[in-house]
């Protein structure tokens, strides 16, 4: 009997595999990063062809780090960067063109083009999401555009879209010797193209982009009994182990955070922020800037939906101290330089290096750094970043407050910036609630587990997974009703001088 099950996390700067116990405990996990490749000012690109090479490092190095084998696995699961774009023909396995990622703004004048004319309001409408470079719609668009020989294949039904979860589970389960062309309802939520209410392939949206529906992947429940596949004997697991479940990274982290109950909610903490609020089966439309995506669906049961705030640039903007402005040597000493000074001097930070996404969704807004006097330092500024990531957060907490009624009471985090005391005690005092981190803080993988392992009875019921989660840490709000309005009212000014930069 397989006494663990395994995760394949697909992120946006690495590819990470993890293998858990029944108790959710991390047995061990190996993580390799790959290029990112930006061409021009907001082009960001990554190769399919070494993220696959990676992932098959990561699983091979991590059972061995456990003398284990993939007999030792029970199911895999595989949770991704969602959106980013992989192309590639299915006869031959290459790809056509780079994966475009998520945080690419090349494909603006198409989401603008879509807003001009009423077409937006039908993607508002039957996809959840507004128009916008960030999904994967316009970015298929753009290679069948800009890249010789695309379209033609993708008539023919040679050139075959998915996003890195679908590219994943093609290769593991034989590439062109016959691998499944699959995606589950939390990733085909994402492109622009999937309606909501049917999970299915929509038509109308499919025209507005020119994408023949060959081209597509099968969409399935994010953990399948069915089972997707199982991985080839001679690929990099060495044995049929089987492919149970696919989520995107946030939705994952959702499954990982047990927010399996209507009004449960997580923010995850990675290169963006993403606020996810559980709505139970009912469709709840946004008013307020938010998405409304699939949370996540088990087997044949109803999909449950999520209200979802999507932050571009969080953990990003510490990077950007660090490797564009040489502000800091390391993550961590955005915080121990942030601790220097007792607030930030008057200082704010608005890091919209690729727009302003959720509840703004402005592309043409660029990062600005207001407030300057000569009596700032570096960290004035470090802690105006630390401050950005939490007011940013903020905003996206409010608009769903307003569009689900529900007050948040407490909010579950996870991802590498909760590591970051600071960062997470101001968050406490910019939202006004405790913030609480579990003990196991790698959520995006500890889902994808969740999903596959309940799929094939490695876990029976959910129940289970709610005896998992432990607190580690709670973060208690510290400031005044008025120190709070009036942060809050500095980061609100701050926004609107980034509006309207590009033409
Ligand atoms: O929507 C983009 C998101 O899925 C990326 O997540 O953790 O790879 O930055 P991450």
């Amino acid at each position: 009997m397989a006494e663990y099950v395994g995760a394949i996390d697909q992120g946006t700067t690495s590819t990470r595999f993890m293998i858990f116990d029944h108790g959710g405990n991390e047995v061990a996990r190996h993580q390799l990063e790959h290029e990112q490749i930006m061409p021009k000012a907001g082009w960001v690109e990554h190769n399919p062809v070494e993220i696959w090479e990676r992932t098959s490092s990561v699983l091979q190095t991590a059972l061995g780090r456990k003398g284990l084998t993939g007999a030792d696995l029970a199911a895999l699961g595989i949770t991704n960067q969602r959106e980013t774009t992989v192309v590639w023909n299915r006869k031959t396995g290459r790809p056509y063109y780079n994966a475009i990622v998520w945080q690419d703004t090349r494909t603006d004048s198409i989401a603008k083009a879509l807003d001009a004319d009423g077409r937006g309001d039908v993607i508002r409408r039957k996809a959840g999401l507004p128009p916008a470079t960030y999904f994967s719609g316009g970015k298929i668009k753009w290679i069948m555009d800009n890249v010789e020989g695309v379209r033609e294949a993708a008539e023919a039904g040679d050139a075959i879209f998915g996003n890195t979860d679908a590219w994943l589970l093609w290769n593991l389960t034989g590439g062109p010797r016959g691998g499944v062309h699959i995606t589950d309802v939390t990733n085909a939520s994402r492109t622009m193209l999937m309606n909501l209410e049917t999970l299915d392939w929509d038509d109308e949206l499919l025209g507005f982009f020119d994408i023949p529906r060959q081209m597509l992947p099968e969409i399935r429940p994010s953990s399948d009994p069915n089972l997707y596949g199982h991985t080839l004997e001679d690929g990099p697991l060495g044995t049929a182990v089987p492919l149970s479940a696919a989520l995107g990274d946030q939705q994952a982290a959702m499954v990982g955070q047990v927010c399996l109950a209507p009004g449960e909610a997580k923010n995850t903490y990675g290169t963006g922020n993403f606020l996810l609020l559980n709505t139970g089966t009912e469709l709840v439309r946004s008013e307020n800037g938010l998405l409304s995506t699939v949370c996540y669906q088990f087997g044949d049961e109803k999909p449950v939906y999520a209200l979802e705030g999507s932050i571009a640039v969080t953990g990003s903007a510490v990077q950007w101290l660090r490797d564009q402005m040489g502000l800091i040597s390391g993550a961590s000493q955005s915080e121990s330089l942030a601790r220097e000074v007792p607030d930030n001097g008057g200082v704010y930070f608005v890091p919209a290096f690729s727009g302003l996404f959720a509840p703004y969704w402005r592309s043409d807004a660029r990062g600005a750094i207001v407030g300057l006097s000569r009596f700032n330092t570096n960290a004035h500024i470090a802690r105006a970043t630390l401050e950005a990531i939490c007011y940013q957060s903020r905003d996206v907490a409010d608009a769903m407050e307003k569009d689900s009624g529900v007050k948040l009471e407490v909010l579950k985090v996870d991802g590498g910036v909760t590591a970051n005391d600071l960062c997470m005690q101001i968050q406490a005092d910019v939202l006004g609630v405790p913030v609480s981190r579990p003990v196991v803080a790698e959520t995006t993988a500890l889902g994808s587990a969740y999903a596959a392992g309940l799929a094939v009875g490695f876990w029976t019921d959910r129940e289970e997974l709610r005896k998992n989660w432990n607190e580690s840490k709670r973060w208690e709000p510290q400031w005044s009703e008025d120190e709070r309005e009036a942060g809050y009212k500095g980061w609100q000014k701050a926004v609107t001088r980034t509006l309207d930069w590009v033409d």
